[in-house]
């Protein structure tokens, strides 16, 4: 079995995660999280909004899963958020033509290559379906929408999709956020929750899957003037794997620290680079193994539609690195997008220290010399002609001005439209802020966590394996076990324990059967770092009561006051 195959069988029998609904044949790409995983989970989560919410001093929304079509209309999920798609035309199986590239060829990134490229690329490479084994020569490629759709309300109601990303969820509230937020930028909204796509190929267990969890933080900026801290995470060192080394097809990585990648120009936005920092020290603080992590810029033909930039975090697993997070520079693209096709605003009035006056062209038309001659366009034609004043006020120095109306060129003499210059107070800009967006997965991370915390080694001439969690995310914080279940001083000691460690908010795994070992061992493997024994030389003393705390993985063991032991694990498991 490869480690891949171990972790599987593990996160399975152990309670991480398994394929849902097997009682009914299961159905690709949905994953239960059990008791131990949905725990880890839930402490990873806790962890990122410690961090990206309440550390960065950020806001936390929860928004609807489903939405109507025209936010995906405006989005540009409709239209854009495609995968390619080619269906075995002997057994019928859909596969993801991209993927079938990289697997058999050494072409790297083929999502950003056009169809009739890939195309060719099937028939050259002579692809087969790795289903049945049929030729996929001459088959069709085609764009394929990642969104589930759904009807909202009975009978035909109205067409809407499940989000893709929560990010949307932010975006569409902008007009209520930014009054929540009095107008000042910079500020930040995370949220956590479900998103959906429905992948042509789900695979490698929780790392692509239809239905998982985003943690995502739309960070609002005002371009020109706000800056990160960017001297908070200046020193911290990254491995870099620009899209340039990509492009010269470089196996070399850059190793730098955040701040000389600013500077070198290696990374363009002070403010991406400021959240690879954050996150990185976030990412080790969970337990992720440095030396199997990176940052890769995206290629240029790979950016999602939304972004102008784009870094992932990936993390190697089994031999492959995996996306397990994106930070994308999206500019004003959403709120833009928005503004064109809400009902409201999703721009920020930004108030100047001092009111500045401002000169600005306008016109006056001669409304009833427009009108006749201009066959009741005359309302259109002014519009048109300050229009043009605001664009292009020079072109009042001529004679006549040209403008166009429902298509139309018009020409005006220039004296009808009373051009003039007018000196104005403004208090301050209506201006669309710009978006930077970490953008987690969650069951990737936990995966990662999982996958990089696997160890082996032997205890006692025998093989073990397990997971090396860093407490404060292991699922269960300790397990208590009385020496001998049959001995009532014993376990009503140890309920006693328990109950002690319960009342302070930890979660406790009992265990009274099989002897010490095997009990050490069943927490060993879900990562349980640490053990209390309760035995009998712990209740003979004169003073307080004594137990054995058995430390994870080195596997040594101290004995200490039953006081003292649940001060000391309150204070491990909250690092
Ligand atoms: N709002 C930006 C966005 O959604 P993305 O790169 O498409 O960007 C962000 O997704 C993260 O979500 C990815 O880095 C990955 O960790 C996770 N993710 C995306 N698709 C996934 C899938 N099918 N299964 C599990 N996680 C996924």
């Amino acid at each position: 079995m490869t480690n891949a195959e171990k972790l599987t069988e593990l996160a399975k029998r152990r309670g991480f995660f398994f394929g849902s609904s097997e009682a009914y044949g299961g159905v690709a790409g949905f994953y239960t999280f059990g008791p131990e995983g949905a725990a880890l989970k839930r402490n990873v989560e806790s962890s990122w909004r410690e961090q990206f919410t309440t550390r960065l001093g950020n806001e936390e929304i929860e928004a609807p899963t489903i939405m109507p079509e025209p936010v995906f209309e405006a989005s540009g999920h409709l239209d854009g958020f495609d995968d390619m798609l080619v269906e075995c035309a002997e057994c019928g199986e859909s596969h993801r033509a991209d993927h079938l590239i990289e697997d058999n060829t050494d072409i790297e990134e083929a999502e950003s290559l056009p169809i009739a490229e890939v195309e060719e690329l099937i028939a050259e490479h002579e692809l087969e379906c790795p289903n049945c084994g049929a030729p996929l020569a001459g088959q069709d490629v085609v764009d394929f929408n990642l969104m589930f759709e759904t009807s909202i309300g009975p009978g035909n109601g109205h067409p809407g999709y499940l989000r893709p990303e929560t990010a949307q969820g932010i975006f569409v509230e902008f007009p209520r956020l930014k009054e929540y937020a009095r107008n000042q930028l910079p500020f930040g909204i995370t949220q956590v929750g479900r998103a959906y796509r429905n992948e042509i190929s789900p695979r490698k267990g929780i790392v692509r899957t239809r239905e998982f969890t985003q943690a995502e933080l739309e960070q609002f900026i005002d371009p020109e003037s706000d800056e990160p801290p960017l001297e908070d995470v200046r020193d911290v060192e990254v491995v870099l794997y620009p899209a340039t080394e990509q492009e010269k097809e470089s196996v070399e990585y850059i190793e730098t620290t955040i701040g000389d990648a600013v500077d070198d120009g290696i990374i363009a936005s002070d403010w991406v680079a400021y959240f690879l920092g954050v996150a990185q020290g976030w990412y080790e603080s969970v337990g992720v193994d440095m030396d199997r992590f990176r940052f890769r810029q995206h290629l240029p033909g790979e950016r999602a539609h939304y972004a102008s930039d784009c870094w992932d975090a990936e993390s190697e697993l089994g031999g492959d690195w995996v996306e397990i997070a994106g930070f994308a520079y999206r500019g004003d693209y959403d709120l833009s997008k928005h503004e064109e096709y809400g009902d409201d605003s999703f721009t920020v009035f930004q108030q100047y220290d001092d009111p500045k006056t401002v000169e600005r062209a306008v016109v006056d038309p001669d409304m009833s010399a427009l009108g006749p001659e201009f066959g009741g366009q005359a309302m259109a034609v002014a519009e048109a002609l300050q229009d043009l004043a605001d664009r292009n006020p020079d072109a009042f120095d001529s004679d006549e001005v040209t403008v166009e109306v429902d298509g139309d060129e018009v020409t005006v003499d220039t004296d009808l439209a009373n051009f003039s210059v007018e000196e104005q107070t403004e208090s301050g800009e209506h201006i669309t802020p710009h978006v930077v967006e970490p953008s987690f997965g969650v069951d990737r991370t936990v995966y990662t966590v999982i996958a990089h915390a696997y160890a082996k080694d032997e205890v006692a001439d025998e093989a073990r394996s397990f997971l090396q969690l860093d407490p404060t995310i292991a699922p269960t914080s300790v397990g208590v076990f009385p020496l001998l279940s049959n001995a009532e001083e014993l376990t009503e000691q140890a309920h006693d324990i328990v109950d002690a460690l319960r009342d302070v908010g930890l979660s406790v795994a009992y265990d009274e059967s099989g002897n010490i070992g095997r009990r050490y061992r069943r927490q060993d493997e879900v990562g349980t770092p640490f053990c209390v024994t309760v035995d009998y030389e712990g209740l003979e003393g004169d003073g307080p009561d004594t137990v054995t705390l058995r430390e994870r993985d080195s596997t040594a063991q101290l004995r200490l006051p039953v006081d003292v032991l649940v001060e000391e694990l309150v204070a491990v498991r909250s690092g």
